[in-house]
């Protein structure tokens, strides 16, 4: 099988399953709560994988928030922050950014006529000053292009709002420097860096945390409540209500570990060669109309469609016929695609465990289906 879908979820390596199955046998217990043996173990390991976290994204444990998914930290940011003003998304954007913040205080960007996101209308947006978040994609999920997130950063502190970094794409393309990238809050998924799912990551600078309501409330956030006066624990803890995903968030220590292992910088460089090389080679298909290019700063993902032949029965045929796993559909990005005038779309995405001869074998695939369904 050739795996071409990282971007939806990626495989599990070894390390992490063996480190999961390790927690299942020794080291179930409650975390945080359990005044026992396993209680301790489980809250040592579960405490040890935020560090991991926290080290991963040049941050400290106490900003990291261990959530669902990217998602589900979305929404808790959307659905905390007390600043109830505006919120500028981009229509370029994943429906979880799109849609977290509800209808009636989000301004959806429309992208640039090239689909790309429109900086200069954030920056006239924000300058009204009625904007309290800009909440962003580091990385679009579709084209693997990236905003220039320095410049939306400075503009929109200067005019008093903060920036939410979508980094579900960005994170498993090696370490995210949370402070070099000057946002405010920031969201990724585990399982797109190779762990179990049901974890994500919420990062925030701590004046940021301190900031959010809690919107999830439950056991294991609370210091005490008594005669009807709830007193909630410091963050994180505050921001975790209910049993965690235990295994989950230690797999996801192990991905790190793993990706750390492998040295940072080859992985960077060898996801960004797998990349420009299957948009050259893409784009020497015939009908093809891509929608990803190899440019400065882009990474991750490469979206395609051909016309006049819809991308569900090329995916099929690649799954079916040659073992090929890609994706296809609206990317939950459906306004791009309707911005774009087009229906679905072909995703190619990458991770370690690919090689070039993987995206060879991918492009002669479609090649072979391409002109068998244009007879
Ligand atoms: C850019 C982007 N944002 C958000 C998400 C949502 O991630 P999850 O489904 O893990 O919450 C994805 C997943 O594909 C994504 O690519």
């Amino acid at each position: 099988m050739v795996y071409l879908d990282s971007a939806a979820t990626g495989l599990r390596p070894k390390a992490v399953v063996d480190a999961v199955l390790e927690a299942m046998v020794s080291k179930t217990g409650g975390v945080h709560r359990s005044v026992n043996y396993l209680g301790d173990r489980a809250t040592e390991a579960y405490e040890e994988s935020r560090l991991t976290v926290a080290r991963w994204i040049g941050g400290l444990e106490n900003e990291v928030v261990f959530t669902r998914n990217t998602t589900e930290a979305l929404n808790l940011i959307a659905h905390g922050w007390p600043d109830r003003r505006r919120v500028l998304v981009s229509a370029t954007d994943h429906h979880s950014s799109l849609l977290s913040w509800g209808d009636s205080r989000t301004t959806t960007i429309p992208p640039r006529i090239d689909g790309r996101v429109d900086e200069e209308a954030i920056y006239k947006e924000l300058a009204l000053r009625d904007v309290a978040v800009v909440c962003l994609s580091h990385v679009s999920n579709v084209t693997g292009q990236m905003p220039d997130i320095e410049s939306i950063v400075e503009r929109a502190h200067h005019h008093g709002a903060i920036v939410v970094l979508d980094a579900a794409q960005s994170a498993p393309h090696g370490p995210l420097e949370t402070q070099s990238l000057g946002c405010d809050f920031l969201a990724f998924s585990g399982h797109k860096l190779g762990s179990p799912a049901g974890v994500g990551v919420l990062w925030g600078k701590p004046e940021c945390l301190r900031r959010l309501e809690v919107v999830s409330k439950g056991g294991g956030i609370l210091q005490s409540l008594r005669g009807g006066e709830i007193r909630y624990k410091d963050d994180p803890w505050r921001l975790e209500a209910g049993t965690p995903a235990i295994e989950s968030v230690i797999g996801l220590a192990a991905a790190i570990d793993y990706l750390r292992g492998l040295d940072c910088e080859q992985v960077v460089e060898h996801l960004k060669c797998l990349r420009s090389y299957a948009i050259e080679k893409l784009s020497l298909l015939p009908r093809i109309r891509l929608l990803s290019a190899n440019e400065q700063g882009a990474m991750g993902p490469v979206s395609f469609y051909f016309e006049g032949l819809p991308s569900h029965v090329i995916a099929r045929g690649l799954s079916d016929s040659y073992g090929v796993c890609v994706r296809s559909g609206f990317q939950c990005a459906e306004p791009l695609h309707e911005f774009l005038g087009i229906g679905p779309s072909l995703r190619l995405s990458f991770f370690v465990y690919n090689q070039v001869s993987d995206i060879d074998f991918a492009i002669e695939s479609i090649r072979s289906l391409v002109s068998l369904n244009a007879r």
